[in-house]
């Protein structure tokens, strides 16, 4: 049975004319391993950084595409225990998941609920995570309290929008344009503002000058001096993403004369620090909640891996409506 990969030989500006869906032999499974179909994997941001170079670690090449996806255990190998044939399983991350059959160790895979949306998990290791640590790891927050982000109707953003609902915390959401407003409403956005030099005087109109202790950056340049700017005087910025390409600009002013604090997170040390008991009890709530339909984000379309080049164009195209995924056929 041929397989298919998205491969890549060489790292470049337009990651799109790089990728492309190469057959090879479909891999026997060995001791402890297991035969996995791809079923679907999401083409994220860090992917696409991946493929340019710019990201904080990256494969040797020639590599396979993908960090994230779920599949579906097709064969075992000898001396498996704990997994069946049919199994919907979580990919480990960063395994190259752009393919449509690969091995894995049975020990690496997390056991998934059969009747969940697999489009849903397949987005489940990455952002939803992160969206809940931003909540939780940078400054301690109480039922009632703002917070504001920006790229608000990213799928981190949106995630971020469900996940502090449930807190019972209130979210100011910042977009860039004025189409993506009604989507952060509908998840849920308690308010959701159009990105500009006002940002501060509107944000403190529309929440009575309420004080403001924990600002999300996923754009950085400018965008994060306006989420200073909003935030109570010793309020810190949380920069997780580089969309706009730019350094993360904060005046003087706002360090200086008002302590506001920048800082960064990234999932990946989250991941080298946290026991596993922590990581369990994240993913396992995060699970439940997918499964349950509580959280979710939206996608804006699904292409079959042997078009793994006109997908990552799409990705890498903004004003998109949701995520990208790539799924076996
Ligand atoms: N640090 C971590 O551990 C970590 C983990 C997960 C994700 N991330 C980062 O989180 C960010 C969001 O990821 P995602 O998967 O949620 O993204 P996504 O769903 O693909 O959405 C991308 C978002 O970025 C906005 N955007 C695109 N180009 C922009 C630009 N030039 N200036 C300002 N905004 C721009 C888009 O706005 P439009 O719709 O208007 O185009 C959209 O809101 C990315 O930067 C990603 O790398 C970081």
């Amino acid at each position: 049975m041929p397989s298919i990969k998205a491969q890549y030989a060489e790292r470049g500006s337009d990651p799109h004319q790089l990728i492309q869906a190469v057959s090879f032999d479909t891999p026997e499974p060995g001791p402890g391993e297991v035969l996995v179909d791809m079923l679907a994997a999401p083409i994220n941001p860090s992917d696409l950084l991946t493929l340019t170079g710019d990201y904080g670690v990256l494969p040797d090449l020639p590599a396979i595409g993908g960090n994230e996806g779920v599949g579906k255990v097709s064969k075992l190998g000898p001396e498996v225990s704990g997994l069946e044939i049919g199994q919907i399983v979580l990919l480990p991350i960063g395994c190259g998941t752009w393919c449509s059959h690969l091995t894995a160790a049975a020990r690496d895979l997390v056991p998934l609920p059969g009747q969940a949306d697999p489009l849903q998990l397949a987005m489940l290791t990455i952002n939803p995570p992160t969206a809940a640590l931003l909540l939780s790891e940078v400054v301690d927050l109480e039922p009632g309290d703002w917070v504001i982000q920006n790229a608000a109707n990213s799928a981190v953003g949106g995630y971020l929008v469900q996940l502090a609902a449930e807190r019972g915390l209130k979210t100011v959401n910042v977009v860039r344009r004025a189409s993506a407003v009604a989507a952060v409403k509908q998840q849920g956005g308690d308010l959701v503002l159009v990105d500009g030099p006002d940002l501060a005087d509107q944000v403190a109109k529309a929440t009575g000058k309420a004080k403001i202790r924990l600002a999300i950056d996923a754009v950085g340049g400018e965008s994060t001096e306006r989420l200073a700017a909003c935030l109570a005087s010793g309020g810190t910025v949380v920069n997780y993403g580089m969309m706009s390409g730019d350094p993360c600009q904060v005046s003087p002013g706002q360090l200086i004369f008002r302590g506001i604090t920048l800082t960064g997170f990234w999932l990946a040390s989250w991941f080298r620090q946290a026991s596993q008991q922590q990581q369990q009890q994240l993913f396992g709530d995060l699970i439940g909640k997918i499964a349950a339909g509580k959280l979710s984000a939206p996608i804006a379309a699904t292409y079959p891996l042997a078009q793994v080049s006109a997908a990552v164009l799409a990705a890498s195209q903004g004003e998109r409506e949701g995520k990208i995924l790539l799924t076996a056929e």
